[in-house]
């Protein structure tokens, strides 16, 4: 695929919105779980500002449906993006409006806007021409740096690209290229690590593995609801052979048939944990995967909401090659659908 690269973009000066993807989890006292989703856009940030550029940063928070709700905003997530993008950041409340051309005018050298929830307006989710319209009018260029988002057909992501001229920001292109490589040309034997809920969405990733990698090792609910369902998988999917009680994690036998497994992987590709890990009680399967991808020695790659904050909890970001900060659009990328996010930053053949 390839995309109009945020490097041959002449920003020198100019009004810079960037999509990023600050959709995070929150803990009690609103502090930001996924740092890493935020953190993806630290490169872009910084190679627009070097260039002399005015940076402001859009995102959706949530699903407050379409109206501004307080719970949802990004006014309280805006001192976390400050110190992971080590970068001041100025909040501004709302993302359309006078306030962004002001806030844009008064912007000092080495800061960066913060624009308030995307989805307090409707136009957002429903790509509404208007609201696409009014939010790429403070800007000079448009640049996506939330591959996370571009499974969504939304103002912010596609509708915007239609007034401003549009590129991928450094880290879109990383996940595009290593999940491209991921899904075309794995080193072998390749191995897929396929957890969490919604055999729905899931399917048609395993499929895709099924027939392209080596072996697809299926656990969590997942697991259980294909086997609940009597899907039927040709023998290079292994599905669990026993759990833990009531299915919160995989059993100790299955533990050691998918080490085997992962152990001797080439690339290995890991997305959703394989039990309830949260609770220490059912967080073997889990460790067990993320332990022996690192063992392995393996080119690895990691999505997933939930598959990132185990990481997080591991403190082993860096042991693995690649993460992928996207949920549904490593999914849906990696199963070969294209993506409206990024089919909009296209370069058009002639
Ligand atoms: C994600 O967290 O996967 C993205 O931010 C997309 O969020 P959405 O599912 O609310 O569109």
């Amino acid at each position: 695929m390839n995309l109009r690269s945020v490097r041959d973009a002449d920003v020198a000066g100019k009004k810079i919105l960037v999509r990023v993807d600050c959709n995070v989890e929150l803990n009690e006292s609103r502090d930001v779980k996924e740092k890493y989703k935020v953190a993806a856009a630290h490169h872009t940030v910084e190679y627009l500002l070097s260039c002399g550029a005015k940076v402001a940063l859009a995102t959706h928070l949530g699903r407050p449906d379409g109206k501004p709700n307080d719970s949802f905003s990004v006014r309280y997530i805006a001192d976390d993006v400050e110190r992971i993008l080590a970068r001041k950041v100025r909040f501004v409340e709302s993302c359309l409006g006078d306030s962004v051309g002001l806030a844009l005018k008064e912007l000092a050298e080495g800061e960066v806007l913060l624009l308030e929830n995307v989805r307090f307006f409707p136009g957002d989710e429903s790509n509404d021409a208007e609201f696409s319209r009014a939010l790429a009018a403070p800007f000079d260029i448009f640049v996506n740096d939330a591959f996370s988002v571009c499974h969504r057909d939304q103002g912010s992501v596609t509708g915007v690209t239609k007034f401003l001229p549009s590129f991928a920001g450094l880290h879109l292109l990383d996940e595009v290229r290593h999940l491209t490589d991921a899904r075309e040309r794995p080193a072998r034997p390749a191995v897929a690590i396929i957890g969490g809920a919604k055999i729905e969405t899931k399917l048609p990733i395993i499929r895709m593995f099924e027939e392209k990698y080596d072996r697809v090792l299926v656990a969590g609910k997942v697991a259980c609801e294909a086997q609940d369902e009597h899907v039927l998988f040709s023998d290079k999917v292994l599905l669990p052979e026993d759990y833990a009680p009531e299915r919160q994690d995989i059993g100790r036998k299955t533990l050691l048939r998918f080490r085997e497994e992962i152990l001797k992987a080439k690339t290995a590709v890991w997305n959703g944990p394989l039990g309830k890990f949260e609770n220490p009680e059912y967080a073997a399967g889990t460790n067990m995967t993320l332990e022996s991808i690192i063992e392995s020695g393996a080119f690895s790659i990691v999505g997933g909401g939930e598959t990132i904050i185990a990481l997080e909890e591991a403190g082993a970001f860096q042991k693995i090659s690649f993460v992928s900060t996207g949920g549904g659009a490593m999914l849906e990328f990696l199963s070969g659908e294209p993506l409206p996010g990024l089919l909009a930053l296209e370069i058009e053949a002639r």
